[in-house]
């Protein structure tokens, strides 16, 4: 009897959607919340069932993450298919959900597709037989808690639904350290009795690990407009200094050397300066696509064109690299063997959505070139993924055939006429360039994430190109 009463007493949270967002960022408040107990669920069976399956091979890599899911699963941190029932139990649910861009439609390839959102709030009312708490975890236009709190209100019993937005600001890479010690946690609500009460309670989760300095209390709108500004921002910092590197390239101007001027001025600050082939990742592109949506919506034509530029340079960076690769191979690439070291958007994840290295592929296939992939952590299969996506059916099978897979370096660089460098991956700051070049007739290195430093390399590299530097 005092068990079950003590059962009966643990909070119950439900989070929907297992992915790069609600796996960690549940495991991590499993970890720090011992009282409550926390369903993931997805209607992705193959997820879950690798969420419940070898800790070594999770769905998502990230560092930290086993070890924190192999304390906490089956202890206070289940994975399940049984989403009905999750949503029955919880008090509060999680939505961390995908919000990708619109492929049709009114807002085709730029709107969010909230259709996932939609989904479960629906069943969420559906299944409702007491009062929860609903919190907004996915990164979604203005608007769209109230777009749940409508859908909520299908549900005809006597309970109340109190919608809340906590956006996330994890980066890929290194997610259980933002969670871990986060520079702030955002929480949006009603301005109204019910609201801010709805919003303490989350606060109250977060409270376990993360200091009341650090959360931030907002409205709705403030909330989630905040999130996508956020994102907004640090790409905006990574297209400037890209834009920057092109200067750099056509005078003697040495991007690095700028990034840590401009950085140095403490109102600044030095992140996000780093000149590269490009951003990637799943949410940059989306959300500023998103925003600059909305901003049209509202009649707001300038500053949308004003974000829009932000993702037209980003295309323009990633071309220009291709562009210079075939310029340095006398302007025809036609079975030329091109080798591609990285294919994830960025280093220590297995992530490989809106990566640099697909549109760089991609643009390498159809000139005639033929390529030949290392990446450390990606798979074989979501590399030829992501070029079917990227294909859809122009002919896919006739550039398949081009691309070759290694699992070393050195053979992967063998009889190559370029080496393009995508990812920042630690292992090929310290390759052995004079092994490599052994292989090669003439070894020719494009460098998209300057890893490499051009004085060290000279002697074992025929030809070196970078981002924003002339000089090698
Ligand atoms: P993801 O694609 O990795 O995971 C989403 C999961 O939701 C999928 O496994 C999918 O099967 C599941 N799902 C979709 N509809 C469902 C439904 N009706 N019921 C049950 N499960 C359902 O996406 P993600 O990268 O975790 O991103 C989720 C959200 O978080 C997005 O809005 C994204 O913009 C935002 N976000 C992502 C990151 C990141 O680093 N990936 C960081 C901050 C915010
Ligand atoms: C980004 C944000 O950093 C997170 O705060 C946010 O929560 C997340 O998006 C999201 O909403 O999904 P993420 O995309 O995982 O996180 O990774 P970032 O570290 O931001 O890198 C994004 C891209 O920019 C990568 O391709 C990276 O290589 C590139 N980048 C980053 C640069 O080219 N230069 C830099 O100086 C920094």
């Amino acid at each position: 009897m005092v068990i079950k009463e003590k059962i009966e007493k643990r909070k119950q949270i439900c989070c929907i959607g297992a992915g790069y967002v609600g796996g960690p960022t549940m495991a991590v408040i499993a970890l720090n919340c011992p009282d409550y107990d926390i369903t993931v669920v997805d209607i992705n069976k193959k997820r879950i069932k690798s969420w419940n399956g070898d800790i070594e091979k999770l769905p998502i890599y990230e560092p930290g993450l086993s070890e924190i899911v192999h304390k906490t699963r089956n202890k206070n941190l289940f994975f399940s298919n049984q989403v009905d029932q999750a949503i029955k139990k919880a008090e509060i649910i999680f939505m961390a959900v995908n919000t990708p861009t619109k492929q049709e439609g009114e807002g085709k390839g730029m709107a969010t597709d909230l259709s996932f959102v939609e989904d479960c709030a629906k069943r969420i009312a559906m299944n409702s037989e007491s009062n929860k708490i609903i919190v907004e975890k996915s990164t979604a236009p203005l608007g769209t808690a109230m777009r749940i709190s409508e859908i909520l209100q299908t549900n005809k019993m006597p309970i109340n639904f109190e919608v809340i937005s906590n956006p996330e600001f994890l980066a890929e890479g290194t997610a259980i350290n933002d969670l871990q010690y986060p520079d702030r946690v955002l929480i949006g609500g009603e301005e109204t009795k019910n609201g801010n009460r709805a919003v303490e309670k989350i606060a109250d989760i977060y409270r376990n690990w993360v200091s009341d300095d650090k959360i931030i209390t907002t409205n709705l709108w403030s909330s989630e407009l905040s999130k996508l500004a956020s994102n907004a921002f640090l790409a905006q910092r990574i297209s400037s200094i890209n834009s920057l590197s092109v200067l750099c390239d056509v005078t003697g101007a040495n991007i690095k050397q700028v990034s840590r001027a401009i950085g140095a001025d403490s109102r600044i600050g030095d992140k996000f300066l780093e000149a590269s082939v490009g951003f990637g990742g799943s949410c940059f592109k989306k959300d500023i696509l998103n925003l600059v949506y909305l901003c049209k919506f509202y009649g707001l034509d300038e500053v949308s064109e004003y974000w829009h530029q932000v993702v037209k340079i980003n295309l323009y960076q990633k071309n220009r690299f291709v562009s210079r690769i075939i310029e340095n191979l006398d302007n025809n690439i036609r079975n030329k063997k091109i080798t591609i070291l990285g294919w994830a958007f960025k280093k220590n994840t297995n992530d490989t959505r809106e990566s640099a290295a697909i549109d760089v592929s991609t643009r390498l296939l159809k000139k005639g070139a033929k390529i030949t992939v290392y990446d450390p952590m990606v798979s074989k299969e979501s590399i030829i993924y992501d070029i079917k996506e990227n294909f859809k059916d122009q002919m896919t099978s006739k550039f398949l055939s081009k691309i070759k897979f290694s699992d070393n370096i050195l053979s992967a660089a063998k009889d190559s006429d370029c080496i393009a460098i995508l990812t920042e991956w630690d292992e090929f700051k310290s390759i052995d360039w004079s092994k490599v070049s052994k292989n090669t007739s003439s070894l020719f290195i494009a460098d998209g994430r300057n890893i490499l430093d051009s004085e060290q390399i000279k002697n074992s590299v025929d030809k070196y190109i970078s981002v924003g530097n002339s000089k090698f």
